[in-house]
């Protein structure tokens, strides 16, 4: 296996083609090996990965805390960092980074302030991986995302995806927007009331990568014409007027009638949690993949663990 030329995780734009195949040849070996041989299982031993959790998480915290597991390595974690790590007394981010260098091999970090694991991988002599800076990105969710849409449409050469909700506080949408643009012959709809509009520095992203986008407001219009709905949550805490939560919440729901309107072969996504934007009643229906997608995230994190810690 080539070397991993990567020394942190921190966005997206650091993956190239190349270096996705990488990442993604690398989880079909994890997801293979999980239901065969167990060939990885001792693979990380004797490593240790902090998980520094400043945020609320579910599927990112449990599958990088099981992606090292499974691989034989060790978690030492904090409940809740902004609570019960001593960034509650008042230490800085750098602090408490180079005291995990000293008890860590890497650090896996969700801040909620943009830029923080940036901050962070500047003064840490082990891998930090984001796992989702405030509303800056969350590079390991648009990996598992681009390798639930690879491994959906394998034959495929092109792509239009719809990307719906909350697109201004999402980090998924940003981080996933960075990395189609390395795909040939994609085209971005995105979907969202006003205040919650895609910003601009990745509009401009898109244009200078060629990327074809535009700006709907409409779902029911949207929905018929794309191989894929990428739905997320308006996130209430991210919104600073109350007034603005009011307008766009409740707005985009995929309901089973909307599903209805969609290609047979299409794809529904959505990186979870999900509040109301997709009913339960969705779930059965097989273009529904958020599921599997939450899956996937355990063998994306295992690959990315092993990638980075059996380099040297
Ligand atoms: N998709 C995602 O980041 O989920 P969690 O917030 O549960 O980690």
């Amino acid at each position: 296996m080539a070397a991993f030329p990567l020394a942190h995780v921190i966005e997206s734009q650091q993956f190239d083609r190349e270096l996705l195949e990488v990442v993604f040849q690398t989880a079909d070996q994890m997801k293979a090996d999980l239901l065969g041989e167990r060939r990885f299982a001792r693979s990380l031993d004797g490593r240790i990965m902090a998980s520094l959790f400043y945020e609320p998480s579910t599927r990112t915290r449990f599958s990088f805390e099981s992606a090292m597991l499974r691989l034989g390595g060790a978690v030492i974690t904090t409940e809740n960092a902004r609570e019960f790590s001593s960034a509650a007394k008042g230490e800085s981010l750098s602090d408490s980074t180079r005291i995990m260098n000293g008890y860590a091999d890497v650090i896996v970090m969700r801040h909620n302030e943009a830029g923080s694991a940036a901050r962070a991988s500047e003064i840490s002599c082990i891998p930090v991986i984001n796992a989702g800076d405030g509303a800056g990105q969350h590079p390991t969710q648009a990996l598992l995302d681009m390798y639930t849409i690879m491994d959906a449409f394998p034959e495929k050469n092109s792509l239009k995806i719809a990307m719906v909700g909350d697109l201004r506080y999402g980090r998924t949408v940003r981080s996933l927007s960075y990395l189609l643009t390395k795909y040939e012959n994609v085209e971005i709809i995105f979907v969202s009331p006003p205040v919650c509009k895609m910003e601009g520095d990745i509009k401009a992203y898109l244009d200078k990568n060629n990327v074809p986008w535009r700006e709907e407001t409409d779902l029911a219009e949207v929905a018929p014409e794309v191989d894929c709905v990428y739905m997320t949550r308006i996130q209430k805490e991210r919104f600073h007027d109350p007034e603005d939560y009011k307008t766009a919440a409740g707005r985009y729901i995929l309901t089973p009638e909307r599903v209805r309107t969609m290609k047979p072969d299409a794809i529904i996504m959505h990186p979870l949690p999900r509040v109301d934007e997709i009913p339960k009643e969705v779930d059965d229906d097989p273009r529904a993949q958020y599921f599997q997608q939450a899956m996937n995230g355990l063998y994306i994190r295992m690959a990315l663990l092993y990638l980075l810690l059996k380099k040297d």
